[in-house]
């Protein structure tokens, strides 16, 4: 495996989320993702919440008419969400669990004890051609569950590591984060990750080679009205690279 690339797909809902505080068109979370993929973003990905509090259904035809990047689609596992993503079709769908009274998404998908129903839905996507992630937390009976789920890829929940209260409790989360990543390759898992991402803590997990992607969104938007969203991508990215690239440096050193 080639593991010294590591992809940046960035989440532009947030650019939605001011746009929709004053119900008008802008700023435009499309043009935002134009602009994240001039600036290096190998992808973009966005949430199509059941309350719509973000991205709406009409931003997801525009997003998909603009831009030839691939598309990951975050959505609950409902019927509603599934006839979308059919007719959608984006390069990959997240399947996150989704609570109304919820700010942002809390924790992993309960894959395990949701096998019955999550099966036949990854696999009407995956009969669609659309890659399938499942977002879990870093916990093996959860990734061993999404491989029995049939899915493609798991995006492993960053949150518990990003807000670790104390280095010692950061240091738990950063070694559960490399076992599970450690374990996706057994599972023929392709492993992503994602949530509360910046750039003081995203070293070390773009550091764990097995990674492949990483989805950061609320961080990116918001420093990119200090120093725009090309400058916001662009550090981003050096970061991660500069990371990966000395993973993979103490990794041959032993
Ligand atoms: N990945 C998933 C599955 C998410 O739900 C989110 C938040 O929408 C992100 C990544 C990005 O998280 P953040 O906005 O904190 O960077």
């Amino acid at each position: 495996m080639n593991n010294s690339h590591i992809r940046l797909g960035i989440n532009v809902d947030h650019v939605a989320t001011v746009r929709n505080a004053r119900g008008g068109t802008h700023p435009d979370p499309v043009r935002a993702a134009v602009a994240a993929i001039a600036a290096g973003a190998d992808g973009i990905t966005v949430h199509l919440r059941e309350d719509r509090r973000h991205i709406v259904d009409t931003d997801l035809i525009r997003l998909k008419a603009a831009i030839s990047a691939p598309i990951n689609l975050e959505m609950a596992a409902t019927p509603e969400m599934l006839a979308i993503a059919l007719h959608l079709k984006p390069n990959a769908v997240c399947l996150v669990p989704e609570k109304r009274s919820e700010v942002t998404t809390e924790g992993g998908l309960d894959v395990a004890s949701q096998l019955g129903t999550l099966k036949p839905f990854v696999a009407t996507l995956c009969d669609a051609g659309i890659r399938v992630s499942l977002f879990v937390d870093a916990d093996f009976s959860q990734l061993h569950a999404a491989h029995d789920a049939g899915a493609t890829i798991v995006e492993l929940h960053t949150g518990a590591y990003a807000d670790a209260e104390d280095a010692h409790q950061r240091a738990l989360e950063l070694s559960r984060l490399r076992e599970a990543a450690r374990l996706t390759p057994s599972l023929g898992l392709e492993c992503h990750a994602g949530h509360g991402l910046t750039f003081e803590n995203v070293g070390p997990i773009a550091a764990i080679a097995n990674i492949v992607e990483l989805n950061i969104g609320h961080f990116l938007m918001g420093e990119a009205m200090f120093i725009g969203i090309q400058n916001s991508i662009v550090t981003m990215r050096t970061i991660m690279d500069s990371a990966r690239m000395s993973g993979i440096r103490s990794e041959r050193n032993g």
